[in-house]
């Protein structure tokens, strides 16, 4: 059956972008509009736009744009009808359904994809109910999960099953037997076999359904009743459409709402581990399910905390291999501690020992932040050998070198140094080292990126969708920008640096941290020096290395708001030093114009009608100043009105 229109347009109406959007990313308002790092790449510069008043959203590096429906769509990866359920149900819209049933033809076109949903639904529910009610199902299924320590409200909420002894035994299911036979063996269910003869997959298995966020199961795995050395332990059900392995995280469906409400994910890695812990009533542990973590599986995460801890279990080879799974952790921004377990416990059988106060306890106690235990578990084996430790004070200052909180970062300098026995001095100059490259590399990245945004600019759907109020802070930092690239390069008798300052005398600038450098520039040319980047890297005052490395890494943004506010494109054949100069400085003078022309409206509107002198003489300072911010529009090629 099909949603009727009058449905759709209901839902659709009442879907915020704002609201839609912001239960997956986190949003920050800028002017009239939102930004975020998008959800569909890994990004570390926000490039994802969402624009309330058009209700749509925009994401740069990928291209991908357009309402709160295929925003669902696309961060989830449903189907059209799933997307409007999704919202429907988010906004609690009942849908309305056309009586009609499909025609032939709508049926056929049903997608593979809707069709796996069905199968693996009804597998779930198969051996769901096998545990529920079959004999065997109940004396040795639901015994073995019994014995581990679950009990009837677990079992129910994560659907746990059991597979019979059998070879046919869902084959031989009559709803099994109305399905394509195809597709229930690229659903994994069944296998068949070179002669063409089929068989169930699972056979004599206790049964996880894994689950997607909106709770629908996208596969199955199996466990071994045993400990049988000679089968493996799990076995799952292969990746199709719906289940794409590094995406899932096992158990975030039952866990989404407990994770949001406490802002703290557990990430464990096994099914048991999370299982026993939610039982234990510790319910935002997630399982990455034995593979390392993932770029995707951190972003799911990242939806709903910032905050996660990594439980390893308590054997010491697993861990330091995990340790590098764990630095892109570090670089998605997540807050990340560590626990380790004592050896030969993991979450589950932790848990089950000494109960959930005394599991709390311990994780509170031992949980450390990532960078110190990383810092331990590395010096361990290179006590006494320099060449070793050379390199783990180096791996220790790349993963630090990805925190992005500044304030953060610096405690870490300090706490590693003393671990580290080095002074910290060292390890400040070692990671400004590491950020210089970072920026020159994103540098040439940027100037790609240029390219590709003026084509997708072009499409006028998104131009409000940059409308930002920060335009004097941009067009200071232009000013910087240039003279940090090209201070020294010589124009006539003159470096650009001399002539830009002859026009910055009467200018001062309003952000703190650009006047200081401006200052800087000033106090050293006076002394006929050129302060070089290095020079301002290692000033001592950190604000000024932060915030130069975000100037050599924001160029694309800027090109792309001075077209979007004044249509105006940087294309590389403009970047000629002194056309860049001109028109940077007329945007500066344009900006400044502007803000005293704003100043003045607003003391305007505070007057009152009897201070005619007053009223006079700003109306006046007005019309002067309107006169130079049309000079200087012309000259950047922009049409202001009145
Ligand atoms: N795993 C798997 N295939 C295997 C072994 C492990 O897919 N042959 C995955 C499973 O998701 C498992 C996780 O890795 O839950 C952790 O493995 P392990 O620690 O061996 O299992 P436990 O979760 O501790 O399972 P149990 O307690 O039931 O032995
Ligand atoms: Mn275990």
């Amino acid at each position: 059956m099909r949603i009727t229109q009058d449905s759709i347009n209901q839902i659709l109406q009442a879907a915020d972008i704002v609201e839609v959007v912001g239960d997956f990313v986190s949003l920050k308002k800028r002017g009239a509009n939102y930004a975020a790092l998008s959800p569909f790449t890994n990004e570390k510069t926000p490039s994802f736009y969402v624009s309330p008043s058009k209700g749509i959203f925009k994401c740069f590096s990928t291209g991908k744009g357009g309402d709160a429906l295929k925003f669902v769509m696309e961060v989830d990866k449903l189907t059209y009808v799933e997307a409007l359920k999704y919202l429907a149900k988010k906004y609690a819209i009942e849908v309305q359904y056309d009586k009609t049933e499909f025609s032939d033809a709508e049926k056929e076109a049903q997608s593979e994809k809707d069709s796996l949903f069905i199968i693996l639904e009804h597998t779930k529910n198969y051996y769901k109910n096998i545990l529920l009610s079959h004999p065997d199902g109940m004396a040795i299924g639901k015994s073995y999960f019994i014995e581990r320590g679950l009990n009837d409200k677990t079992i129910a909420e994560f659907e746990l099953g059991f597979a019979l002894d059998s070879w046919d035994g869902l084959l031989n299911e009559p709803i099994t037997k109305q399905f394509n036979q195809d597709l229930l063996a690229k659903a994994g269910v069944i296998k068949i076999s070179e002669n063409g003869k089929k068989f169930d997959f699972f056979r004599n298995r206790v049964m996880f359904p894994i689950h997607n966020i909106t709770g629908k199961t996208i596969a199955l795995a199996g466990r071994i009743l045993g400990s049988d050395k000679g089968t493996a332990k799990y076995i799952n059900s292969p990746e199709t459409e719906l289940y794409v392995k590094n995406q899932v995280l096992y158990g975030l469906f039952q866990a989404k709402q407990s994770i949001r409400n406490q802002d703290n994910c557990l990430l464990v890695e096994g099914y048991m581990d999370v299982l026993s812990l939610y039982q234990a009533g510790i319910t935002n542990a997630v399982a990455s399910s034995g593979t390392s973590l993932t770029e995707g599986q951190i972003k799911l995460i990242a939806r709903y905390t910032k905050n996660v801890i990594v439980l390893y279990d308590g054997d010491k080879a697993g861990i330091k291999a995990a340790i590098r799974g764990t630095d892109m952790l570090l670089d998605s921004g997540l807050n990340i501690k560590v626990l380790v377990f004592p050896d030969g416990d993991d979450p589950d059988s932790f848990v089950n020992k000494v109960g959930a106060t005394a599991f709390i306890e311990y994780l509170t106690k031992n949980a450390k932040d990532f960078i110190t235990f990383k810092t331990e578990v590395l010096l361990q084996d290179s006590a006494n050998d320099p060449l070793k430790k050379g390199e783990v004070i180096h791996e220790i200052i790349n993963s630090i070198a990805k925190i992005k909180d500044e304030i953060q970062r610096s405690l870490y300098f300090r706490k590693c140094s003393q671990l580290l026995e080095i002074d910290e001095q060292v390890i400040v100059s070692e990671y400004n080292k590491i950020k210089l490259g970072e920026a020159k590399k994103q540098q040439e990245k940027a100037q790609n990126l240029e390219e590709t945004l003026h084509i997708d600019i072009e499409n006028k759907i998104v131009t409000d969708v940059f409308a930002r109020t920060d335009s004097n802070e941009i067009a200071e930092r232009e000013i910087i920008r240039i003279l940090l690239e090209y201070a020294d390069v010589q124009i006539e008798e003159q470096t650009l640096i001399q002539i830009m300052f002859s026009y910055l005398q009467n200018i001062t600038f309003e952000d703190p941290i650009y006047a200081k450098i401006i200052e800087i520039f000033k106090l050293e040319l006076a002394q006929n020096q050129l302060p070089t980047l290095d020079y301002f890297m290692k000033y001592p005052d950190v604000t000024i290395e932060e915030r130069l490395i975000n100037i050599l890494t924001s160029k694309h943004e800027l090109s792309n708001l001075w077209y979007d506010k004044y249509q105006i494109y940087i294309t590389p054949k403009d970047n000629d030093k002194m056309i860049l100069m001109n028109k940077s400085l007329a945007r500066l003078n344009f900006e400044k114009f502007k803000k005293r022309n704003r100043d003045n409206q607003l003391k305007l509107n505070k007057l009152s009608d009897a201070e005619t002198e007053e009223i006079n003489a700003l109306l006046d300072e007005n019309i002067e100043l309107k006169k130079y911010l049309q000079i200087y529009a012309k000259e950047l090629g922009i049409v202001i009105s009145g």
